[in-house]
Order: C-alpha cells, then structure tokens, then sequence
C-alpha cells in the first residue's frame, strides 16, 4: 500500500480558531479522505504551535501559566475539529515530550556540523507573525517600521543570540527550488526564487534569551537561551513520525510528505525548512500545496486584524459539518484570494447541495419506494450515460490528483446533475416498470455520492446505508458494478436556506 503524509501547519491557540484555520484544515482532510478511499496508507497530521512569545503574552494576561492555558486551547481545537469532522491520525503539541527531545536533538546535530553560531542580533520582530522583519521586508508608517500583514508597529530587539547559517543553504535552495516540483502550485516556488535571487540569503537567529521569553525548549547546551518558535515548530513534522526512535516509520512515510500552508508561512516552509532538513541530512517534503488567503472586505481575514467568521457561526447557518466542509472546499483557491461572502455561499449550498444532490436522492429514493418496493436489480445502462460518468470519475480523480478540490466536488454535482437530467427526460413515473430507469439513475448517485464522500462524509455514508452500497474505492471504477440496490428510505439531505444577511 501506497503511504502518504499530510500535514497541515501547527497553529498558534493564542485565540480559537476561525474559518481561515478550518479552510486549510478541511483542504487537508479532503485530500486525506480521498486518498485512504483510494487506497492509501494515510498519515494526517494536525496540531498546535504552543511556544513562544505569543503564547507567553495570551496566558499572561489571562492570568493562567502558558501550560494551563495551552492545554485548554489544545482541548478546544480537537472540539473545533470534530464539529467539522477532521478525521486527523494524529494531534501534535510541540510541549509534548517527544517533540522537545527531537527539537533538542536537532538543535544539537546542527551545531556540532558548525551551522549554529553566536553572534549579536539587532533588528525589528513581529510578536504576531513571530517573525524577523528585514528592511526591505517592513513597511514604515510615519517613519516606522510596520509589519507588512498586521500593520502594526514592529518591536525593536537587541540581543546576543544563536545563529543558523542560513546562507550556506542558497545554492542547494536555487537548485531545488527551481529543478524539483515541489512547491504547488508552481508560482510560489518562483515567488521565492526572485526574493533569494534580489535580496540572498543571511542568517537567521534561532533563539531568543530567557529574560525576554522564557516559554519555550531550552538550548540544549545553554540554559540561558530558548530556541526560536519557528525551528521548534517546524521540526513537528518529523517528531509526529516518531523520527528519534523509529527511523523506518519515519523514511516510510516521509518519503511521501505532503505540507499543505497558507501563502503567509511560504518562506518558512521552502527557505528555512529545506535548510533545516538538509542541515539534518533530510530530503524535502514531497509537495509543498500552498493555497491563497480567505479575505473579508479585501484583508486576510485574521484574529488580530478582528475581522474573522467564527466557525460556529458557518455551522449553525447551514447546519451541518458537510454543508461548511462543501461550500468552504468550493470556494477553495490556491492562486488567488477568495472574499469571504455568505450570499456566495448561500448561493452554492442552495443550488447544488439541497436542489442538485439531495433533490436527487429524494426523488429517486421515493420513486423507487413506490414502483419498485426499493429492490432493483442490475440492468444494462444506456452506453451514453455510462460514458458520461466514465468520464465524471476520470476528471474527478484528475483533478483531486493535483488537488483542485473545488473542481473536482463540482464534477461530483455534476453527476448528480446527470442523473436529475435523465430523470426528466425518461419519466419513470409514467411507466409500470422503470427498473432500467431506477436502476441507471441510481447509478448516478451511487458515483455521486462517492465522490462526494471526502467532502460530504456523513451525507454519503447516510445515502450508501439508506439505499443499500457501500462506498468504495472510485479509482478502479465502479459503474455498473453493484448488483442489486435495496432503497430503505427516501432522506432529504440539505434543507434549503433563505439567504438573509
Ligand atoms: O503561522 N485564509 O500559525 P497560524 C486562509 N504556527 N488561510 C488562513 C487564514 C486566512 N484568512 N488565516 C489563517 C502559524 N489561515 C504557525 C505555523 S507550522 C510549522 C507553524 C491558515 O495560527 C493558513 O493555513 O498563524 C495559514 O498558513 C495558517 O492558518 C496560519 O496559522
Ligand atoms: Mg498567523
């Protein structure tokens, strides 16, 4: 069996998370859902970011230490993610045990290979990207220098810090970023290449001393320092796969390593973390799926700019996990950003869950009901429409295959379309035996609902039980191949909502 790694970022729980933290986490899903149907062995990682700075200054003025309070962000998040159905493998912390000693570990290798050194550090940090800003990275408001995403004031810093030399790596991140398919979609890959190839490449700091953050690993050799959030954090990938004690558990599956980020944490994940690896005598991932942001009013929407849509509220507006995960897939877009709109999604919801598919399903399920007592047996389908779902299937599994889900879940209503179609148009209400008829729009929805299935988990698992299959790997085909339906019941789906604002 083929393995196959994904992993979504390790997100900071200084606030819930919002619908920009669910869009990527549901991505992830779909895809590892789609790939255990197909016939995978999946490894989804998910987890939270819980050192540093940040996380320092949230417990502190909420009064709790940053354990407490971490650990309760860490219960919250696994709720988060079961109302939207993440069926992840695997929740990471990066206070766990196991992460802390590869952090430290890590840490170590590289400086005995020379790559970590001291030095002096003067230079302006951005507490909420926790991030180093160069001067040709900030932006200067009245005459001082402003963190690009947040548009707040940057935070002067002088210190003595370790160093990683990050500068050694330009030549082997020139080759691999541009010969390698890496980065995905391609753009990005080229984004970070011109930035290399105008501004090079200096060191980075990778610690910051105790007095000024206390919150985070130790350096294993002087405890008067804690190592930079972002080389803990990054280095998760490789603890989740237990990489200090199970070195074939860790090649099997890192050698098909799938990160799925937000374009914010771009340079992390390309620059800084194939430098890491390489530092590590570690291949890059596999793929790198990078995807746009979700805007409102034009801006990413982010807790610190205060213009997020609570995940609840999706929740409760369309009333179940399937619908958020559907219309939020939907709108999915990798190159570009997509304004977060509820007539938008009302819209979609409407017309192609409740009036496509679940129409679909009602209809075909009380018909069958009541010609044919819900047993129909195998008939030959019309050559034209089974062509025609031949061909759904296969641009399906294109297109999820280079991770467009947003196409692929239209090709899936699509198919339901179909069968809606040949609905009208053969009328098996008008005959006396319309097996045939039954049996092919079944059909329809049987492929429908499969494909569906990684986005619509618990909508598709109520169809296949309520008219009798089961839902299987789409990859090998699957029409014609069921032998008798047996239709228990006629489920309506999706109730249609009136958009209001
Ligand atoms: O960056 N649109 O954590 P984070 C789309 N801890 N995606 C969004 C989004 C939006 N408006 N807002 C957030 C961190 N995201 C680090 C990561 S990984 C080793 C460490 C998603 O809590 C998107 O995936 O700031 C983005 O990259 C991520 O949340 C940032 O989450
Ligand atoms: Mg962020």
């Amino acid at each position: 069996m083929d393995t196959f790694y994904i992993t979504t970022p390790i997100y900071y729980p200084n606030a819930p998370p919002h619908i920009g933290h669910a869009y990527t986490t549901i991505f992830a899903d779909v895809l590892a859902r789609y790939k255990r149907l197909t016939g995978n062995n999946v490894l989804f990682l998910t987890g939270n970011d819980e050192h540093g700075l940040k996380i320092q200054k949230v417990a502190e003025k909420q009064g709790k230490t940053p354990k407490e309070f971490t650990d309760e962000m860490a219960e919250l998040f696994k709720k988060y993610w079961l109302s939207l159905d993440i069926n992840y493998d695997h929740f990471i912390r990066t206070t766990d045990d196991y992460h802390e000693r590869t952090v430290k570990e890590a840490f170590n290798y590289i400086y005995k290979k020379g790559l970590i050194y001291k030095a002096k550090y003067a230079g302006f940090y951005c507490v909420e990207c926790e991030k180093y800003y160069s001067p040709e990275e900030y932006v200067e408001v009245d005459g001082k220098p402003h963190c690009p995403l947040h548009n707040k004031p940057l935070e002067y810093m002088e210190e003595e810090t370790y160093y990683f030399k990050l500068s050694e790596f330009e030549k082997y991140l020139l080759d691999v970023l541009s010969n390698k398919d890496i980065v995905y979609p391609r753009s990005y890959a080229d984004e970070v290449l011109s930035k290399i190839n105008k501004e090079g490449l200096r060191d980075i700091s990778i610690a910051r001393p105790v007095e000024r953050v206390w919150w985070g690993i130790p350096v294993p050799f002087d405890e008067k320092y804690v190592i930079y959030v972002w080389f803990d954090a990054l280095l998760n990938y490789l603890s989740a796969l237990d990489y200090l004690n199970n070195r074939d558990k860790f090649n099997k599956y890192w050698s098909n390593a799938h990160h799925v980020i937000g374009k914010d944490i771009l340079w992390f994940h390309t620059v800084v973390w194939f430098s890491i690896l390489r530092a590590l005598d570690i291949d890059p991932p596999r793929k790198v799926i990078v995807h746009a942001f979700l805007t409102s009013k034009g801006a990413k929407m982010s807790k610190s700019v205060g213009n997020v849509v609570p995940i609840e509220e999706l929740l409760s507006r369309y009333g179940s996990p399937d619908a958020v995960r559907y219309v939020l897939m939907r709108i999915f877009n990798m190159d570009k950003d997509s304004e977060f709109d509820f007539e938008l999604l009302d819209n979609i919801y409407n017309s192609e869950l409740a009036d496509t598919y679940g129409n679909l399903v009602r209809r075909a399920g009380v018909l069958a009901q009541k010609k044919t007592d819900g047993k129909i047996y195998r008939r030959n389908i019309d050559s034209k429409i089974r062509d025609e779902l031949e061909n759904k299937l296969k641009s399906y599994i294109d297109a999820m295959e280079n991770y467009e889900v947003s196409k692929a879940a239209s090709i899936a209503i699509d198919t339901a379309r179909l069968g809606n179609q040949y609905l009208n148009d053969t009328k098996p209400w008008e005959k006396k035996d319309p097996s045939k008829e039954l049996y092919t729009v079944l059909e329809t929805i049987r492929l429908a609902t499969i494909l569906l299935y990684p986005f619509t988990p618990r909508a598709s698992d109520l169809v296949a039980k309520a008219f009798g299959f089961t839902i299987e790997n789409p990859s090998k085909g699957v029409v014609e191949s069921i032998e008798r339906y047996n239709v228990l019941s006629a489920p309506i789906l999706f109730k249609k909502i009136m958009s209001k604002k």
